[in-house]
């Protein structure tokens, strides 16, 4: 099926969950609805389809296919990151930090300033950040089990990921919690109630404070990764500090919610699933294949989406220049086509090129930190676990764009 464009619309608008065009856009549909079968219908149907406007908003493509979707990451000269990768964003216009920020910036600077970024993941700086991690994943899970009642997210999860990053930048402990504070209000969404500006205000409180970090490490620069950054150069110019600071930042947005998530949807995978909590138990799946099926089985962030450069074919659709194409992980990351029984959770699962991590240009720049975090839970839960009991089943997140539980009560035994 060729798609016209701005036309081709699968299914009626009144069927019910599963057959109906549900609105990608609103973020209360996947808290609702069931995204597998949603996508599933997708894939087979409407593999990209055109997402009519709603609400005075523009339309945009939604792509579902495994092989699409990869291919969409992989040609990021077609399509741009520079104007948003987040399709609330780009629905409401553009990305502020557009060509500032490296999540949001295409060919030549991004390759630049990625070359910067990566020193921060230099094998020096990861060995010792590896150890810290580990220390702290098992002294948290140490600490819930047998004490009873405990919430993954408010005893384990949360502790992890942004402690991660600020050993990695060298923050000192006393800032941890308040910056934990301010990321949770800039990002997570629980409700449709949220306050918007609540999240401006608390945006603008970790760039002011992260310039002052920038400017201190000029003034006094250091080992540490923030004055490594700081004192290069990208495209034969320093950054500016408020450049800087908002790379730093985009290092806990990116490793921060993304990764918290995924060590909740771990707790509660393996927790539903006990007898693939056995298989990883007593080593007959190792820990390092469980972290690859669980990146897969919670899929944190739903999509990533793009703007089309100039006008192209993505599979049997005609993109126009200035389009914006979002890509469904959480769709290619249950394609039958690439993955045997995608809905079956299993920690020894031998092929599985999943896309949660993205693909390309763009690949996670955390992609080692955020392995080694779930790994470290992993391995902690392992060594001292025998049994996760799941004592509720959690709420999801209220969006459209991250997927999975804020709190998750159990009981590690
Ligand atoms: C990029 C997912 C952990 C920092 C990405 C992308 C995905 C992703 C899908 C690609 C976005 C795109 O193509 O537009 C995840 C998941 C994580 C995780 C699922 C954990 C489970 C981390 C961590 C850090 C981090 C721990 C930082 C320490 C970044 C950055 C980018 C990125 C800076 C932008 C890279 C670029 O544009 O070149 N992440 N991430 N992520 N991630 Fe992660």
């Amino acid at each position: 099926m060729v798609s016209s464009h701005h036309a081709a619309v699968a299914g009626g608008p009144h069927d019910d969950a599963s057959g109906a065009d549900l609105d990608l856009a609103d973020p209360g549909t996947f808290v609702v609805h069931d995204p597998y079968a949603y996508w599933d219908r997708m894939r087979r149907d409407a593999p990209v389809r055109w997402h009519p406007p709603v609400g005075g908003r523009p339309g945009f493509w939604a792509v579902a296919r495994h092989r699409d979707v990869q291919d969409c990451y992989k040609d990021a000269e077609r399509l741009s990151s520079a104007r948003g990768t987040v399709l609330d964003v780009l629905l409401r216009g553009a990305d502020s930090a557009g060509g500032r920020m490296l999540a949001v910036m295409d060919r030549p600077r991004h390759r630049a300033l990625r070359q910067v970024m990566l020193r921060a993941f230099s094998p020096r700086v990861l060995r010792y950040v590896e150890d810290a991690v580990r220390q702290r994943a098992d002294a948290l899970v140490a600490a819930v089990v047998g004490a009873g009642e405990a919430d993954a997210a408010r005893d384990i999860a949360e502790h992890l990921p942004l402690n991660t990053v600020c050993d990695l930048l060298e923050l000192p402990l006393s800032v941890r919690p308040l910056l934990l504070e301010w990321n949770k209000r800039a990002l997570s969404s629980e409700s449709a109630q949220d306050d918007p500006f609540d999240a401006l205000e608390a945006r603008n409180e970790i760039l002011s404070y992260f310039v002052d970090v920038v400017r201190e490490r000029r003034r006094r620069p250091g080992e540490d990764v923030i004055s490594l950054i700081a004192g290069a150069r990208v495209e034969g110019r320093p950054m500016s500090e408020d450049d800087l600071a908002l790379n730093c930042y985009s290092l806990i947005l990116g490793g921060d919610e993304s990764t918290r998530v995924t060590t909740i949807g771990a707790l509660h995978a393996l927790g539903v699933h006990e007898e693939e909590w056995q298989r990883l138990r007593t080593g007959e799946a190792a820990v390092k294949t469980a972290v690859e099926e669980v990146l897969r089985w919670v899929t944190p962030a739903m999509h990533f989406a793009r703007t089309a450069t100039v006008g192209l074919r993505i599979g049997d659709a005609e993109v126009a220049a200035g389009d914006i194409v979002t890509l469904w992980n959480i769709s290619a990351n249950n394609d039958p086509e690439v993955f045997e029984r995608p809905r079956r959770f299993d920690v020894g699962r031998a092929h599985n090129p999943h896309l949660a991590l993205g693909h390309g240009p763009h690949f996670c720049l955390g992609a080692f930190l955020g392995r080694l975090e779930l790994a470290a839970v992993l391995d902690s839960l392992v060594r001292r676990v025998e049994r996760i009991e799941v004592l509720q089943e959690p709420p999801r997140v209220y969006s459209n764009f991250l997927f999975g539980h804020s709190a998750l009560r159990l009981r590690l035994d």
